[in-house]
């Protein structure tokens, strides 16, 4: 492979220029929207986008021409196949081969071509099931994975490793962050494919328009979770592409977490649901907690701004606006 170290990194690290070539991979889900919406309001000229329709980045072929024509200076890698417990645990391999492919070809390609900033979006998965709470970025390959997402954390660990192997063999100034669970416009609200916090909105704005007396949410509603809305990730991914530059991932979230029970109340709550919520303990609880230990972010300088109540009733109200077009 051809590698494109002649060119000179002009925007390590410090201010991104206005007029720079951003790659995001990924820009119309959650995340990538937020990344697009974030960087076009904050004046950037030139973002780069194609849908997967349009290119298909488990191809490597078609990934390197794209990055040949399009020469991005920076990429943020939002692309990735997503999804909750249930289609995790059914479909691994998909999980663990999209995902590897996507990666290594984003990757590979920005070498090859010479792109100057990378920011790689891990998750919050890739640390141990009983991981130290809250926990730090030390705690990667310490101890066993949570079986139900394993293939799609072991994915984005070897994503972790390629950039910190770039960072070594090359001295590009790649970087990785992880980020905890994210909601917010362009979510996944599908009912069983989808993640924890749009799934419940769906589902209690289902049952006050039908006026439903009892709902049923998956396990026991007592493990706890963080979450941080996408507009506020977007601003970190910023925030790290002109600040950071370390071979160690960092972690982004808010520092506080809340059981999937008060979550559920909370959900409710905005969604005008007055019925029963039903626990069905048969089904998997997960991970007990995930709370980011933040400090490292804190401590360069960034936090989160947007409350979890306000974040969840502006997503709602855009499921209600856009109850056509949300994915299913
Ligand atoms: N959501 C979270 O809670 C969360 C938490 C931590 C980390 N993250 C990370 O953030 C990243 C983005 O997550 P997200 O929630 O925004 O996911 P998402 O909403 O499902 O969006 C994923 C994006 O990836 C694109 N994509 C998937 N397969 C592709 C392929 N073969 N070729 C080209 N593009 C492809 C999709 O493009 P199309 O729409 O065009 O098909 C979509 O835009 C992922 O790496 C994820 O691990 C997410």
């Amino acid at each position: 492979m051809r590698i494109g170290l002649e060119q000179s990194l002009s925007v390590v690290p410090g201010h991104l220029p206005f007029d720079i070539r951003i790659y995001i991979a990924g820009h119309r889900g959650l995340v990538g929207s937020a990344l697009w919406r974030h960087f076009s309001r904050a004046g950037y000229r030139h973002l780069i986008g194609r849908d997967s329709a349009e290119l298909d980045l488990r191809n490597w072929g078609n990934t390197l021409a794209f990055f040949e024509s399009t020469r991005p200076q920076v990429v943020i890698d939002a692309a990735a196949r997503t999804g909750g417990i249930e289609a995790n645990m059914r479909q691994p391999v998909d999980f663990m081969s999209d995902n590897l492919r996507i990666q290594v070809n984003l990757l590979d390609a920005a070498v090859a071509t010479g792109v100057e900033r990378f920011l790689f979006l891990g998750s919050s998965c890739i640390y141990p099931k009983f991981a130290a709470q809250p926990i730090s970025e030390d705690a990667l390959l310490t101890g066993p994975l949570e079986p139900t997402n394993e293939a799609y954390a072991v994915a984005k660990i070897a994503g972790i490793e390629h950039v910190t192997a770039i960072r070594r063999q090359y001295g590009l100034p790649y970087i990785s962050a992880m980020p905890t669970n994210i909601y917010g416009p362009q979510d996944n609200f599908h009912s069983s494919n989808g993640h924890v916090l749009p799934a419940m909105i769906r589902r209690f704005h289902r049952a006050a328009a039908d006026g439903s007396d009892c709902v049923t949410c998956w396990g026991t509603g007592r493990p706890r979770r963080e979450f941080l809305h996408a507009d506020d990730l977007a601003d970190a991914c910023h925030f790290l592409l002109e600040h950071y530059d370390d071979d160690q991932a960092v972690n982004v979230g808010t520092g506080v977490d809340h059981s999937i029970a008060e979550l559920a109340q909370l959900v409710a709550e905005v969604c005008g649901y007055r019925g029963e919520i039903h626990w069905d303990h048969t089904k998997p609880d997960g991970t007990p907690r995930k709370l980011l230990d933040i400090r490292r972010m804190t401590e360069i300088g960034w936090t989160a701004g947007i409350p979890l109540q306000g974040g969840i009733k502006t997503t709602h109200q855009w499921f209600v606006e856009h109850q056509e077009d949300y994915r299913t």
